[in-house]
């Protein structure tokens, strides 16, 4: 399956800083790279995402994503951002349940499947991510915590299972340093690759990409690994240099 990876650049960017690192981008990819690549922004750049990338061809293959969506269509929801609204952007993909938003945002699985939901019916992938915490992991629950938040999305999204991206991010391997061994990711991985084959019988295309201090010294070696398709890159995205090893890593 072609490999996608994605950058988070999380709640880091300035117009003057976009610019350079959209050029740098342009200077060392390939304008059609032989695997998925997508971009995840703040939503106040879209808009200067699509004028540069009109200006440097060779960003003409990456793809626009949001880091996060309503879970309503429209209305009197003050300061949401909705999936109509990234469409016009011209957004391919969404992020829903990012740890950091179920952890400071207190998004629960239902939240997160109703944001799923609402980026499908409006064609574009949600990036559903899934993860233990440390003390989860410690408590031997991997297994069941991803299980059960993945299990909301399928329960809401029924046929249209096939059409979403999922994210293994271990929350004690984001930010830190820290990444599962890729044995450890690839059993989780593969717990994930089964529960979506229960539910759907088109669920062998569903891309599982692992994030988690994903880095260019690491990347080779994680997704190497039978069930991980790609990566969720959060501060390796920030520099032009380690992303593109990365994504020179998924497209060898
Ligand atoms: P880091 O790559 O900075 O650990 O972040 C991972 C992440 O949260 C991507 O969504």
């Amino acid at each position: 399956m072609t490999a996608l990876i994605a950058a988070n650049w999380k709640m880091n960017a300035s117009l003057a800083g976009n610019e350079a690192l959209l050029s740098a981008l342009a200077a060392g990819i390939a304008s059609k790279p032989a695997c998925d690549v997508a971009l995840c922004i703040p939503a106040p750049y879209l808009a200067q995402f699509v004028a540069l990338v009109s200006q440097l061809p060779a960003l003409a293959g990456v793809a626009l994503g949001a880091q996060d969506v309503s879970s309503q269509p429209s209305g009197a929801f003050t300061g949401e951002v909705s999936a109509a609204m990234l469409k016009d952007f011209g957004c391919r993909y969404a992020i829903v349940g990012h740890s950091e938003r179920r952890q400071y945002h207190g998004e629960t699985d239902a939240l997160v499947a109703a944001k799923a939901q609402q980026a499908l019916a409006q064609g574009i992938t949600p990036i559903v991510c899934v993860g233990e915490t440390l003390a989860e992991r410690d408590a031997g629950r991997t297994t069941e915590v991803v299980k059960r938040q993945l299990a909301a999305v399928i329960q809401a999204n029924g046929h249209c299972i096939s059409e979403i991206v999922v994210a293994y991010e271990p929350v004690w391997a984001i930010g830190t340093g820290k990444t599962a061994s890729p044995q450890d990711a690839q059993a989780v991985h593969a717990v994930l690759r089964a529960q979506l084959a229960a539910a759907s019988a088109n669920a062998s295309r569903v891309k599982i990409i692992y994030g988690g201090s994903m880095n260019a010294a690491n990347a080779a070696m994680l997704l190497a690994q039978p069930d991980i398709d790609g990566g969720l890159v959060g501060g390796a995205s920030l520099k032009a240099i380690d992303f593109l090893s990365i994504v020179s890593a998924a497209c060898a």
